[in-house]
């Protein structure tokens, strides 16, 4: 069944957050003055279970979804995360399922994640050099550690991919050895543009690094070619480095925005159901789901939501809309 919303764009990829915790600070996602030891996150009992979520997960299925990634905060803090990855895994006409992670637990549970039907990671590092790394993120983690981790998914046949958030003053100057150091290894590295996500983060348009200004610069030392999307929605714009199987890629959500073909809906740790990263208030599954309803009427609830969809914050974006403070974070809700 396909569902369709008030722009004619079928939902077909869902993200789900599995926790809103994360063991680093990014300063541009979790920035630490806000999410110190005393942030409340979110209690055990307001977390969806693995039932609820498989349970959702087939509903979404059933109405067109072939995609589904898991993320967090960070996801591989969800205790047991295999197990849900397994019960997911069996669901009839779902495709594909990925993981989006900062990997500082990565090579530990790379092998049971693949043996329970993972199939794609794409691992958030924003630096090569150590000392800038811990300066992003205060996580006092070695770069190496995710970089193990890395290896050891693409060793055990994981499709690995790497997100780099950049950000002026920050780590622009990381752009060109990240580059060399993942065409070497054959990983595709994605540049995402600094987005206005949440409301701790400070953004502003004089902090964005357009997917333009990097391309120029890694235009100096490689050549490339654009490659045609692999599918309608996918959110990377992407390029080969000719005579290669590389690739790499631009998320360009604030530069060129990709609004017209998003089929994404996302579903908090809490169970609230957003169909924007930049949306400001969602629909609560967790007390639907609890309040004893059958299959059917969640069905109906994700269905009415999908119709009734107008999202399109990126095409919409404005220095002043920018200013509207009223969005959840990215941590909650996952990228
Ligand atoms: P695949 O293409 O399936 O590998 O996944 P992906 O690129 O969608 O997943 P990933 O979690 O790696 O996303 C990378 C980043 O792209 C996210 O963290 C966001 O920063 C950005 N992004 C993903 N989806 C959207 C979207 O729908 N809207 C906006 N504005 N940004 C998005
Ligand atoms: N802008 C762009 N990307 C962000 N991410 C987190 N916060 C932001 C932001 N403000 C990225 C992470 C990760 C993905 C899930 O989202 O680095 O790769
Ligand atoms: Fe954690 Fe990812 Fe946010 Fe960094 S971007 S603080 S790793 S959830
Ligand atoms: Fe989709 Fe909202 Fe991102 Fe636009 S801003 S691509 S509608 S999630």
């Amino acid at each position: 069944m396909i569902v369709t919303d008030k722009f004619g764009r079928p939902l077909q990829d869902l993200r789900i957050s599995v926790t809103d915790r994360c063991n680093f600070r990014c300063t541009y996602c979790m920035p630490k003055e806000i999410f110190g030891r005393d942030y409340p996150f979110l209690p055990k009992n307001d977390l969806l279970s693995f039932e609820e979520i498989e349970r959702l997960a087939k509903a979404f299925v059933q109405l067109g979804v072939k995609k589904i990634r898991l993320t967090g905060g960070e996801p591989l803090l969800r205790r047991n995360l295999p197990d849900l990855i397994g019960k997911l895994s069996v669901i009839d006409g779902l495709e594909d399922i990925g993981l989006t992670t900062n990997a500082t637990l990565l090579e530990k549970m790379a092998s049971d994640l693949k043996d329970a039907g993972l199939k794609r990671i794409n691992v958030s590092l924003d630096a090569l050099d150590n000392q800038l790394f811990q300066s992003i993120n205060d996580s006092g983690i070695n770069t190496e550690k995710v970089l193990r981790g890395i290896d050891k998914a693409v060793e055990i046949g994981l499709e690995v991919k790497v997100n780099m958030v950049v950000k002026k003053g920050m780590n622009e100057v990381e752009i060109v050895p990240m580059a060399r150091f993942f065409k070497d290894k054959g990983v595709t590295l994605r540049y995402i543009e600094f987005m206005d996500v949440g409301k701790t983060n400070g953004w502003d348009f004089s902090k964005v690094i357009t997917k333009k200004q990097i391309f120029n610069e890694l235009s100096r030392e490689f050549e490339l070619e654009p490659i045609d999307p692999d599918y309608i929605g996918e959110v990377a714009k992407r390029y080969r480095y000719i005579g290669t199987d590389t690739e790499v890629g631009f998320i360009t959500s604030v530069s060129e925005s990709f609004c017209s073909t998003c089929t994404r809906a996302r579903i908090a740790a809490d169970g609230k159901l957003y169909t924007c990263l930049f949306a400001s208030k969602g629909f609560d599954f967790k007390e639907l789901l609890r309040s004893g309803v059958n299959d059917d009427e969640v069905i109906k609830q994700i269905i009415a939501l999908w119709n009734n969809r107008t999202d399109r914050y990126s095409d919409e974006r404005t220095e002043e809309s920018a200013k509207n403070k009223d969005r959840i974070e990215m941590s909650y809700i996952g990228g």
